[in-house]
């Protein structure tokens, strides 16, 4: 998959997560869950609008998800692992994630799961449909 097949396809994952939480915004009346909502969909939107800028830069280097581009094996993935300094590194559907500095993979691991690891299957289990992985740097791309 090249950097524009890989934009292209984070733009659609960011429209899909925006159909997904209009859906939520039809069937709740609270306005606190509404606000978090409509926040979301801001983020999916300057999302979009900097995977654009990135493809109108081709995918250029000042594009925010800069090094998308990158390939990894799933041996150099290993040594993202968190541990000794290292940043922590996730693959989910084929895609590198930083999770270095998301409170929730602090220790570098989370619900028993470690960096440096493809987490695609226990990603589709534990959030499928939810807006997590566009809070997330691409930091590049690991074959499956
Ligand atoms: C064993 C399966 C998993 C379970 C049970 C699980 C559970 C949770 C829970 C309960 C939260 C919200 C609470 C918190 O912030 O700590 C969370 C947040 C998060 N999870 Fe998972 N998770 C799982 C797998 C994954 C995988 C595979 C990823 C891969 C990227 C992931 C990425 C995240 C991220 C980035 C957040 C933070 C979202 C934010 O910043 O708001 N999780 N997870």
């Amino acid at each position: 998959m090249n950097d524009h097949e890989i934009f292209i396809n984070m733009i659609n994952d960011n429209l899909n997560e925006m159909g997904d939480t209009i859906d939520c915004l039809y069937t709740t009346s609270n306005s606190c869950v509404k606000n978090k909502l409509l926040n979301r969909l801001r983020k999916n939107m300057s999302n979009i609008a900097a995977l654009a800028q990135g493809l109108q830069n081709g995918a250029g280097a000042n594009s925010p998800q800069a090094g998308a581009g990158r390939m990894f094996t799933p041996e150099e993935l290993s040594r993202y692992n968190g541990r000794n300094g290292n940043p922590a590194y996730v693959a989910v559907n084929g895609i590198i994630y930083d999770v270095t500095n998301n409170a929730a993979w602090g220790g570098a691991t989370h619900f028993g799961l470690t960096a440096g690891t493809d987490v695609t299957n226990q990603f589709a289990s534990c959030h499928a449909g939810q807006p997590v992985l566009s809070k997330l740097k691409v930091v590049g791309k690991m074959p499956r």
